[in-house]
């Protein structure tokens, strides 16, 4: 190897391996797909700190509740809360947000931390917070193609 490129070939390799320099990025399709993975395990596992259980429909075992207790199949599909009700499937939910109930305006992360401190009894995670951002992104994903449609009025021109 001649001398020089003995020299030069550590600090190129170092070059290759330096970190690229943090930039302002948008999400990428990589951290999304990391939003919604991480928002269907929370979806089928997370408690919230819940202590409640159910017993399931069809089964002996009570279970810890989790949102797929009273949404089956992570949302995909009708679902049942333990007392029987029958819950219309989370497909194209996302695109119907905001909406107006009671009167009042209700996002779609409104409508989680409802779920979270009323059907789970547990504590909902701040707005804006990870996991109530990968919640949203996974309920997001299970909208993807279902026409835009929020109870909105045409905006103010
Ligand atoms: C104990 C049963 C129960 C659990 C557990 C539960 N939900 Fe719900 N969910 C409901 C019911 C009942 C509704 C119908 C609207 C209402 O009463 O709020 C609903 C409605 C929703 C909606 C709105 C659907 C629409 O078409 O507008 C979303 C979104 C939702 N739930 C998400 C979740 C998430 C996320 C979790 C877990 C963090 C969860 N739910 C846990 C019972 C539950």
């Amino acid at each position: 190897m001649p001398p020089l490129f003995r020299f030069a070939a550590p600090l190129l390799a170092l070059a290759v391996l330096a970190p690229a320099a943090p930039a302002a990025t948008p999400p990428t399709p990589h951290s999304l797909r990391q939003a919604v993975d991480d928002g269907a395990a929370l979806f089928a596992h997370a408690r919230f700190g819940s202590t409640r259980s159910y017993m399931p429909l069809d089964g002996l075992d009570r279970h810890a509740l989790t949102c797929i207790a009273c949404h089956s199949g992570g949302g995909v599909g009708p679902g049942h809360t333990p007392s029987g009700l029958t819950l219309p499937s989370l497909q194209g939910a996302a695109a119907r947000y905001p909406q107006v109930r009671g009167g009042r305006v209700v996002t779609l992360e409104q409508q989680i931390a409802h779920c979270i401190a009323g059907g789970l009894g547990g504590q909902p995670p701040a707005a804006g917070s990870a996991a109530m951002t990968d919640l949203v992104a996974y309920l997001s994903a299970l909208s993807r193609g279902a026409p835009f449609a929020p109870q909105l009025p045409a905006p103010p021109h």
